[in-house]
């Protein structure tokens, strides 16, 4: 088995060897500056570790990899449009810097190169493995679009939510480990329970994304902290504070969305999270979904100590600063 720091190697090397079409410059150069800027390349990452987990082939799972992380980048770059995100690991968003036209369609284009990357994997495995990234990249769009639908929604609940963030988070986590056991010819059962390892891990994942969206450190964050409070983002914080808040404290909230003042805003609908501690419940929520993870890998009849670096790095997402 490889080590996590060897496998992420292997991918920061592949990445590094892709080479982009160079006309026009305009469409390309978008794609390497995001693709180069970095990024915990969690997705494939977890998805060789499946692969080590089944006994696969690293080097056959490397374009299945490369797939994922384009197709992630991608969801980035237009996520960050949707968002009106003016940073991005630490860096200027692709829109900001080239303008929304480009980013649509340096988008669009790295979601095709994310299918060339996929078409490479083993001709036998080719249909499971488009069928599972489709599906995934599907999944990804309804929750993007059920995440932007929420922003102007008052009466979105918490199940709701959860079936949002499992949309457009979830699924590409899960999709990334199912593909990892599709590539290693992994049984339908051990490919379905990873997926659910992936999936649960994912809503515990986008929970702590919407912590960190509110409580991270600017400096290490590399995302503006607070852009989930300026454009009224359903996240867990805001429907839990909105369950126990007081008529009263509703109100204020509700008058606070046309408040012009971003930042009064950021400060004042954090010290709302602190007084009803809405952190503390995000965190207990991210912990039942990690352990609907850990039971999901415990079913997975393989010897336990092969299981051992997922686990472990399921944790450490948990306690991420970015
Ligand atoms: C950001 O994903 C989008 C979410 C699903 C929260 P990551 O937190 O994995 O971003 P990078 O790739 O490490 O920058
Ligand atoms: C992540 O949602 C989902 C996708 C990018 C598909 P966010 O909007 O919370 O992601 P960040 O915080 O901008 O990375
Ligand atoms: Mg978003
Ligand atoms: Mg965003
Ligand atoms: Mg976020």
């Amino acid at each position: 088995m490889h080590s996590p720091s060897e496998l992420l190697k292997r991918i920061e090397q592949s990445i590094n060897e892709i080479r982009y079409p160079t006309y026009p410059a305009s469409l390309y150069e978008p794609i390497s500056y995001i693709m180069s800027l970095g990024g915990k390349r969690i997705r494939p990452t977890m998805l060789l570790m499946v692969v080590d987990l089944f006994n696969g082939d690293i080097a056959a799972a490397i374009p299945a990899a490369l797939a994922i992380e384009t197709f992630h980048n991608f969801t980035l770059v237009h996520d960050d449009i949707m968002d009106n995100a003016p940073l991005r690991r630490g860096q200027q968003t692709v829109h900001e810097r080239w303008g929304a036209n480009t980013a649509i369609l340096s988008g669009d284009v790295m979601m095709v190169e994310a299918n060339k990357h996929l078409t490479r994997v083993d001709v036998d495995i080719l249909k499971p493995a488009l069928d599972a990234f489709n599906a995934t990249a599907q999944g990804v769009c309804e929750g993007q679009q059920l995440d932007m639908e929420f922003e102007t929604r008052n009466d979105v609940r918490i199940p709701e939510y959860i079936d949002m963030i499992r949309l457009k988070t979830a699924v590409l986590l899960g999709g990334a480990m199912k593909l990892g056991a599709i590539v290693s010819k992994a049984s339908h059962e051990h490919a379905d329970l990873i997926y659910q390892f992936g999936e649960n891990l994912g809503i515990a994942f986008q929970l702590q994304d919407d912590i960190l969206d509110v409580y991270g450190d600017p400096l290490k964050f590399g995302k503006q902290v607070g852009g989930d409070i300026i454009s009224d983002k359903k996240t867990y914080l805001r429907l839990k504070l909105q369950e126990l808040a007081t008529d009263e404290t509703l109100t204020v909230l509700t008058q606070m969305s046309t408040d012009r003042d971003q930042s009064v805003k950021v400060t004042r609908v954090t010290s709302l999270y602190d007084q009803y501690s809405i952190r503390e419940q995000a965190e207990e929520m991210m912990k039942e979904y990690l352990d609907k993870a850990f039971k999901a890998i415990d079913k997975i009849d393989v010897d336990t100590v092969r299981k051992a670096e997922l686990i472990s790095i399921a944790h450490q997402l948990m306690n991420r600063e970015y």
